[in-house]
């Protein structure tokens, strides 16, 4: 299978990128997190509720200790049953949802803080604390494998988000490659929430000399690969500048620095190969800056159609700490009420406030778009909506009551939609920017959706209401349902609205 194939079986025919016979070894599943041996470790705070306004103290280690837990730390431990199954379900859970809760990525830090040596650091999410891999400055490394976009010097730090690829190959084989991208997006999405809660500027780099960075945590490729660099500064302005100091290789910076000797635990024993992700990785891959794509943020074209205006509200207030340890996926627990306009205005207006491109490549022709289903919304027709985030409208696709359509696009009917009266579809283009960035164009689809993923949740959440991210569904029926033509596509779907408390066992972790 060519990569181009890989690509479009992900999302038309999946049976295609697994092979027929293959079944879970759940016995030899790997933790959710990675555990170093050896590294010398760093406690973090435990004092950890996070308030919504106040004093925005400088970074230190205890706000990185909250920071981080906010981000990637274990924040609850479930005991549930799951549809029909005589087993009880039990999930080490986190803030940001992924794909069957097995958070393939990891997250790393370099940090010049008060309280801690300079350094890059690994967050161990089990422990919650840091293990430190490399002493001293990077500023100068990292400006150059960032292409000299962004000057570190003015920064307290930067978050690295990984992906670890047997994290969840050994349950989705092949399709972790989609999840994987989208998982980090939502991870990605929830660090520039808390940076804007912390006071911090904030800026998503999709774009950087992956090996040089690898190289700098001490990541064998085949296994984990640096995904977005996110660098933190106090100041507004933190030193974006415009590269264009000639080109360098990945390798010319590896050459600078020696290689990492670390040893760390999985769990599992027998790794399988998963050679188009391997594949995908290295054609994604940037070795020289001359690869990087300027940023071409681009107008929005005004689309026909018929529209609904939606009303202007002010932003959402809401305590962080208590909206994330709310958050959770529902099922069966959906519980069909009436949706007012407010409420849905509210939740999409939360969105395209935060529309605001934070990143390396703006929207790049490639715009991540919100297109939607709604049943039982005050003042709404009934039907599917493209919504336009610049006027802050629905314009109407297709009028009627669709969730039997949406229901029988379900692969396992474990949500029930008709309980479900907003469903959202994060939209992007089928040739997901390949021209300026070949293969890379797709992962960074995919964490821009993953972007969106997460504040949807956390706007639904404060507004009393779950979401439900869902690979599970038929792309080929919600592309034909909005009348995408093989131009657009359906990355992921999202159904919210309000439910009944889950029937669980609970308990909130530190
Ligand atoms: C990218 C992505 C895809 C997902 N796909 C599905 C899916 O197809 N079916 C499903 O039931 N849940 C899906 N989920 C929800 C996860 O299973 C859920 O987030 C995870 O179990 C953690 O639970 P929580 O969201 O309640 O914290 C998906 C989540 C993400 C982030």
């Amino acid at each position: 299978m060519n990569l181009d194939e890989f690509l479009h079986n992900l999302h038309y025919d999946i049976d295609q990128v697994k092979p027929p016979d293959f079944e879970i070894d759940w016995e030899d599943a790997p933790l959710p997190y990675k555990l170093y041996r050896d590294l010398p470790t760093i406690p973090l705070s435990t004092q950890l509720p996070l308030k919504a306004s106040g004093r925005k103290p400088m970074a230190s280690l205890e706000t990185i200790g909250t920071f981080l837990w906010h981000a990637y730390g274990i924040t609850q431990f479930s005991e549930s049953i799951y549809m029909d199954s005589p087993d009880l379900l039990q999930q080490l859970r986190r803030f940001v949802p992924s794909g069957g809760g097995l958070y393939p990525n990891e997250v790393y830090v370099y940090l010049k803080v008060e309280g801690l040596a300079d350094g890059v650091y690994h967050y161990d999410a089990a422990h919650h604390r840091l293990g430190m891999l490399r002493e001293g400055s990077f500023d100068s490394y990292l400006t150059q494998a960032l292409g000299w976009r962004c000057n570190i010097e003015n920064c307290f730090g930067a978050v690295f988000v990984t992906t670890m690829f047997w994290k969840n190959f050994f349950k989705y084989n092949h399709f972790a490659y989609r999840l994987q991208g989208l998982d980090a997006g939502a991870l990605i999405g929830q660090i520039l929430e808390l940076g804007k809660r912390f006071g911090y500027s904030s800026y998503v780099f999709f774009q950087f000399l992956d090996r040089a960075v690898n190289h700098l945590l001490g990541l064998k490729e085949e296994e984990e690969s640096i995904y977005a660099v996110i660098p933190l500064s106090h100041k507004p302005e933190f030193g974006l500048l415009s590269g264009g100091k000639g080109d360098i290789s990945a390798d010319r910076l590896i050459n600078l620095m020696p290689e990492l000797e670390t040893d760390y635990f999985i769990r599992s024993k027998n790794i399988l190969d998963y050679p188009m992700i391997t594949k995908m990785n290295e054609a994604a891959m940037f070795d020289s800056i001359g690869c990087f794509s300027p940023n071409k943020t681009t107008e929005t074209v005004k689309e026909e159609g018929e529209t609904i205006f939606l009303p202007q509200h002010d932003r959402l207030e809401y305590d962080f700490t208590t909206v994330c340890r709310k958050r959770y996926s529902p099922d069966m627990d959906f519980a069909m009420k009436k949706v007012t306009q407010r409420e849905l205005s509210i939740l999409l207006q939360e969105v395209a406030k935060n529309f605001i491109n934070q990143n390396d490549l703006g929207d790049s022709g490639d715009k991540i778009e919100l297109y939607g289903c709604f049943y039982n919304v005050e003042d709404i027709p009934d039907g599917a909506y493209r919504y336009n985030s610049s006027a802050h409208s629905l314009e109407l696709i297709r009028s009627g009551d669709l969730r039997l359509r949406l229901q029988s696009g379900m692969t396992a009917h474990n949500v029930n939609l008709y309980q479900v009266p907003i469903c959202l579809h994060i939209v992007g283009s089928v040739d997901h920017l390949k021209e300026d960035l070949g293969y890379r164009g797709y992962r960074i689809q995919q964490m821009k959706a993953g972007m969106l993923i997460q504040r949807l949740l956390l706007a639904a959440s404060a507004l009393d209401m779950g979401g439900h991210p869902l690979l599970g569904f038929d792309v080929a029926m919600s592309d034909t349902l909005y009348g995408f033509e093989g131009k657009k596509s359906s990355l992921i779907q999202i159904p919210i609205g309000t439910h009944q408390p889950r029937p669980w066992l609970k308990g909130i972790l530190i």
